[in-house]
């Protein structure tokens, strides 16, 4: 199969590239780079250098590449930007997907597989596993813009035949295994890379934000999934949108607390890592775990990557080998 990942060159996205290489596909990228490497895309991959926010040129991509199915990535992706700066979230996530999909419709691309987000979960206060089906209450202005494309997808089925697979991923962490690829986001935002870099004496004082949640010891709770594991997430999901286009919540269905993850990263690293109780930061739902029942159920998927330690274990591999990430 030919496939077109936009987002490519973006952590999630590169990941995936791997996983469609390894399982015998054609992959082509798409990215913008204004966060994705370079670094990250596999040598010998056809790369489209374009912005989704340029219907033109995404048109152009879509209309040259013959694809199966396009994996869509690509995406400004953090939540606490978001409470800051929410119209440009709602402007670019929303305004390039419907790009990318009008491309789709035009040129007859009949799949697409999207990025969405536990952030489409993140109103009320739960600390049980949430299945694809709970009632969606955006806590932050990224996941309601996740879900506004959601719903542009529906429509596109219904009314173009556009199957595709949303898929909520909860907090995507780790490196390849074999370390081909890894994290590097500019500036870091992420728990476990901080956590590492914290351990490898990268960065000063370590903060938790947020100490007085209702969890076992007062810091949120997150389910981390590997990403090689949600590589093959991707692949399982395309099996399932011949017939119909579905929704699914996929996980490693355990919570960890960000105190969790840094006697995580204590037991892989070897090294104690100070850190402080700092105010909460705004959008973080106190829990988030995943119910990935259905998807299991309907796909055979299991995570195989995911059990805490080890993402940890291959997140630090790549960090401690990587300096400077990807490079300049
Ligand atoms: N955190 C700290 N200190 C830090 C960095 C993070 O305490 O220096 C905390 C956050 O406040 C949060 C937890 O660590 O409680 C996890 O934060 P991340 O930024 O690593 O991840 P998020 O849960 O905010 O968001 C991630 C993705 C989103 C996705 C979401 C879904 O970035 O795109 O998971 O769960 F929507």
């Amino acid at each position: 199969m030919r496939y077109l990942v936009t987002g490519g060159a973006g952590f999630v996205g590169s990941h995936a590239v791997l996983g469609l290489l390894d399982d015998g596909h054609e992959v082509v990228v798409l990215d913008n780079f204004s966060t994705g490497h370079r670094g990250a895309i596999p040598a010998g991959i056809d790369v489209h250098h374009v912005d989704l926010m340029d219907a033109a040129a995404t048109n152009a991509v879509l209309g040259e590449g013959r694809f199966d199915a396009v994996l869509h990535f690509a995406a400004i992706s953090l939540v606490g930007e978001s409470m800051a700066d929410p119209l440009r979230y709602f402007e670019q996530n929303y305004i390039s997907s419907l790009n990318l999909i009008r491309a789709c419709i035009t040129h007859d691309v009949r799949k697409l597989v999207f990025s969405s987000t536990a952030a489409l979960f993140g109103g009320p206060e739960r600390d049980d596993p949430i299945p694809h089906d709970a009632p969606i209450d955006p806590g932050s202005p990224y996941g309601e813009s996740k879900f506004m494309i959601e719903r542009v997808l529906h429509w596109a089925d219904r009314i173009h035949g556009l199957r595709s697979a949303c898929l909520r991923y909860f907090n995507a962490a780790g490196a390849d295994v074999a370390g081909r690829a890894g994290e590097d986001h500019r500036p870091e935002t992420h728990l476990i890379p901080i956590v590492i870099d914290a351990a490898l004496g990268r960065r000063p004082a370590l903060q938790v934000f947020g100490t007085d949640y209702p969890t076992h010891d007062g810091s949120c709770v997150r389910d981390y999934l590997h990403v090689g594991d949600l590589a093959t997430a991707y692949l399982s999901a395309l099996t399932q949108i011949d017939e119909r286009s579905v929704v699914y919540n996929i996980g490693s269905g355990r919570g960890y607390s960000n105190i969790d993850v840094i006697r995580s990263v204590e037991r892989v690293s070897g090294r104690k890592i100070p850190w402080e109780a700092a105010p909460r930061r705004g959008g973080d739902p106190a829990t988030l775990i995943a119910d990935s029942d259905a998807f299991r159920r309907d796909t055979g998927w299991t995570p195989r990557l995911s059990e805490l330690d080890h993402i940890v274990e291959t997140a630090f591999r790549w960090r401690e080998a990587h300096p400077e990430g990807y490079g300049l």
